[in-house]
């Protein structure tokens, strides 16, 4: 079957009392419409078009730079009104997916299965059924059970209102008779608005066959119109991805405490504790330990690494069996070999650390090139900024910095150097050999402290 989806996403998002347009707002780290989006794609539809009105200039870019169309509905005169300005995208040949930039969660399988139902020539809507249907449009049925039209809220009687199987919005029509027939939509409703609703008591009237899907999950057709919706829908979000890696043989302490903002991988036997944030592109292999308040974006780790509690890692590459934290953070471009060690309070940035070097407490190492073996005192610095460019450090396997030393880039410490605690390095240190810049400790007898001066 040829498909074309619509998105549509030109409406205010009043109650989300927000500068920021309603379908901008980010769910698990994303924009609502780029959730859609992503779902949209799944279906690898002919085309796809998002409706733009409300916040355009919000919302254009996502959707340029997701390879989708905009199309502009610069008033926003209901439903069927801003189907009709992306009419002229759709094939005739094609059925047409319309879904709504502010409802998120729907599964790519929910969608396949509306796809599916009935045939090509007639409609198929998603439904779902609500213990509360208030604000909905109802399913109005026959005796026979057969679908006849959709009432709005606002325009339903009393029986109508009592109709708990509600439109969920998300429908399927055949292009050549949508456009048609969309043209003899009228707005004289409650709200005066041209409802996409109303193409089915058209399609009806014309003898189409009406076709429903019925989903059970509430979540999958829940549309966000307020920050706490919103909040609920995150948790639900939230939940099922715990749920999936749980299945997949991950141990999380407490699932209402991890939260996924990305696309992530976990290994098996990998175990989170609580509180933790994984964030953008993150891998972790099997048998990594993540202790408590460890936020991780845009960063791989390899089999059997820990990261001990409050540790923060920003694109860093980390090997196996390596240790980090607590308190530890690792920024862009840290490069960590198999068995590397980071203490607490250390901050690595740009730096290649060797295999089984460790930098245990209180250091800085930025713009460096570190071999294997090598020991970090406690309290160096590496100075690699002089203030208008970065130098780099670099440094051979099994050297040894004493603590407290500062380390002058560009400066070279050969292999197996040993450089004595509270050096300040301003050349290059030699292999093998020890490296002293403060003077040799002398007492002096009789030492006189200073004292403040009178006024
Ligand atoms: C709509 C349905 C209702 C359904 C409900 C499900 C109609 C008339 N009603 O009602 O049957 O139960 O969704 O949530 O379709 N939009 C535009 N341009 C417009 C108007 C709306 O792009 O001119 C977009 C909005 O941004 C929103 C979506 O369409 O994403 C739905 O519009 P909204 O006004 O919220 O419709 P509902 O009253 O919720
Ligand atoms: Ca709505």
């Amino acid at each position: 079957m040829s498909l074309s989806i619509v998105i549509l996403a030109a409406g205010k998002g009043t109650r989300m009392k927000s500068a920021t347009t309603k379908v901008m707002h980010k769910l698990a780290g994303k924009a609502l419409v780029e959730h859609v989006i992503n779902t949209a794609k799944t279906l690898s539809p002919q085309n796809l078009a998002v409706v733009c009105g409300n916040g355009a200039d919000q919302v254009t870019p996502l959707v340029e730079s997701m390879a989708a169309t905009t199309v502009m509905q610069n008033e926003q005169l209901g439903t069927g009104h801003a189907v009709m300005q992306a009419q002229a995208i759709f094939a005739d040949a094609e059925q047409v997916l319309v879904l709504y930039g502010d409802v998120p969660l729907t599964q790519p399988a929910t969608l396949e299965a509306l796809i599916q139902c009935g045939d090509n020539s007639g409609l198929r809507i998603l439904t779902t059924e609500l213990a509360d249907p208030t604000g909905y449009g109802r399913i109005v049925r026959d005796a026979t059970g057969k679908v006849i039209c959709i009432t709005e809220q606002k325009d339903a009687d009393e029986a109508t209102l009592r109709i708990n199987e509600v439109n969920s919005g998300i429908m399927v029509l055949p292009a050549q008779w949508l456009k048609n027939s969309i043209s003899k939509l009228e707005n004289n409703n409650a709200q005066g608005e041209y409802y996409l609703t109303d193409m089915v008591a058209l399609a009806v009237a014309d003898g189409l066959a009406i076709n429903t899907v019925c989903c059970d999950d509430n979540a999958e057709v829940a549309g966000v119109n307020t920050r706490q919706q919103l909040a609920e829908l995150e948790r639900h979000y939230q939940l099922l991805q715990a749920n999936k890696f749980m299945a997949a043989g991950v141990t999380l302490a407490d699932p209402s405490r991890l939260d996924i903002r990305g696309d992530v991988t976990i290994g098996q036997d990998v175990i989170i504790d609580i509180n933790v944030i994984l964030q953008g592109k993150v891998n972790i292999a099997d048998n990594v330990t993540i202790a408590a308040n460890c936020i991780i974006k845009d960063s791989s780790i390899a089999a059997g690494t820990e990261i001990l509690a409050n540790s923060m890692l920003d694109n860093a590459t980390v090997g196996a069996n390596a240790s980090i934290g607590p308190f530890a953070r690792l920024r862009p471009g840290s490069v960590l070999s198999d068995q590397a060690k980071i203490g607490n309070f250390v901050e690595t940035k740009n730096a290649n650390i060797g295999v089984g070097s460790k930098i245990n407490h209180l250091s800085y190492i930025g713009d460096t090139d570190m071999g294997a073996g090598v020991n970090i005192g406690a309290g160096t610095i590496t100075c690699n900024y002089d203030g208008a460019n970065k130098h780099r450090t670099t440094i051979g396997d099994n050297a040894f910095i004493g603590s407290d030393s500062q380390l002058i880039a560009p400066v070279t410490i050969a292999e197996g150097a040993t450089i004595g605690a509270g050096t300040t390095l301003r050349k290059d240190a030699a292999a093998g050999a020890l490296t002293l810049t403060k003077t040799i400790q002398k007492t002096v007898a009789g030492w006189k402290r200073p004292v403040k001066k009178k006024t």
